[in-house]
């Protein structure tokens, strides 16, 4: 008798078969190797993780941290996260608000895993950083999304009508500053947003990874201003972009005190806990970084103004002035096939954009260029687009 064997490709998550593949990852991909290849898709600083943090985990490591540590976080790191969050917004955020992540993106999992039902709806921003609706439409929601617009040489939310739009919506996710855009949500906007979703019972998410990435002030403008204690509000932060410290994997979440023990049991289903010397790393980021920040902000505020000068001024660019993060979200007129366009762009320029399709732009000719790179990377990489424009 020969044994049927089903196919392990058969029958999977059509969720998980459906999610679309990452546009800019089969990029890069298939760029791999290219000589000379200047890559500005990815998000990520250009600075090594200061040095005072890898010592801090170095010495965790010696000390034999390398083991399971708390679901919610090790407590030290909890009361200093919940010190560095009182002392940024000027108001009591106690570290029973507080649970520590394995990164900004396990962050988001958890808020949405702690509210979704099957069919629940989320209504979120465009264009958007891929997971932010990836990570819903895995876990069963279906999207309303908004795009912003453009007012005055700026990207711009109209806040009206995207509360119309939400409606329907069991919670909203904004990311501001965004990704990959660099829209900055203002605290009056913000507090209208707030007053609204509050009286409708509508959640909020807010996605504030870059919260120290901004150029005229210490602190982008957060929810966490305008909100109570216990509003339904949950709030993402990473240490990877701050703090350059994209593969250490460690993020928070700022929640109202009585969704913790949630966050604490179905954390404990996935990845359990962060790894202690992480969060040895992430306690000495908080207490001694605030210098790094500021140094990189300036430095990224530089790169920002290069590429005003040179690339938004173009006549054959649009390229909206980014107030925060480290990316230009600019479209060049006349390109029909944004990801024909990077391709080409790939073999001819050498330089590596992501294309506006990957962040759910669908008129095309948009692209997405990570400037956190040193002034000459940048006049090189310009130097070479501009041909192209
Ligand atoms: C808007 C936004 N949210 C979340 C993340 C996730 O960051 P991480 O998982 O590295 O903490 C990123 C990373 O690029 C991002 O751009």
């Amino acid at each position: 008798m020969t044994l049927q064997i089903t196919k392990a490709s058969e029958g999977l998550s059509s969720r998980a078969i459906d999610a679309s593949p990452s546009i800019t990852r089969e990029l890069a991909n298939a760029a791999m190797g290219t000589e000379g290849l200047i890559p500005l898709w990815f998000g990520e600083p250009n600075e090594p993780t200061p040095q005072f943090i890898c010592d801090a985990a170095a010495s965790s490591l010696s000390a034999g941290e390398t083991f399971y540590a708390e679901g919610l976080g090790r407590p030290y790191l909890r009361q200093a996260l919940s010190e560095y969050m009182s002392n940024l917004y000027g108001k009591e955020i106690g570290s029973n608000r507080i649970a520590v992540t394995v990164s900004g993106g396990n962050a988001l999992n958890l808020a949405f895993q702690c509210l979704l039902n099957q069919g629940d709806t989320i209504a979120t921003l465009t264009p958007a950083f891929p997971n932010l609706l990836a990570i819903p439409r895995l876990q069963g929601a279906n999207l309303i999304t908004h795009q912003l617009e453009i007012k005055n040489g700026r990207w711009h939310l109209d806040v009206d009508a995207f509360l119309d739009a939400c409606k329907p919506a069991k919670a909203v996710l904004i990311n501001s500053p965004s990704n990959p855009t660099g829209f900055m949500l203002e605290r009056e906007k913000m507090d209208h947003i707030l007053k609204t979703l509050r009286e409708r019972g509508t959640w909020i998410i807010s996605d504030e990874v870059y919260s120290r990435v901004v150029f005229d002030r210490k602190v982008a403008p957060s929810f966490l201003d305008v909100a109570e204690p216990e509003d339904r509000l949950i709030v993402v932060n990473s240490f990877s972009k701050s703090w350059a410290m994209t593969g250490w994997r460690l993020g928070w979440l700022t929640l109202p005190a009585s969704l913790t023990p949630l966050v604490e049991k179905i954390a404990e289903f996935s990845v359990a806990c962060a790894p202690p010397f992480s969060q040895r790393a992430g306690v000495i980021a908080l207490k001694e970084g605030e210098e790094f920040i500021s140094q990189t902000a300036e430095k990224y505020r530089q790169a920002r103004d290069i590429i005003q000068s040179r690339l938004a001024d173009h006549p054959n660019v649009i390229c909206p002035t980014p107030d925060s993060a480290f990316y230009a979200f600019f479209k060049v007129q006349g390109v029909e096939d944004s990801i024909e366009f990077a391709r080409k762009l790939i073999k001819d320029a050498k330089v590596g954009l992501a294309p506006g399709d990957a962040f759910l732009m669908h008129e095309p000719g948009w692209f997405r260029l990570c400037f956190a790179q040193t002034p000459e990377q940048l006049n090189e990489a310009i130097d070479r687009l501009l041909p192209h424009l």
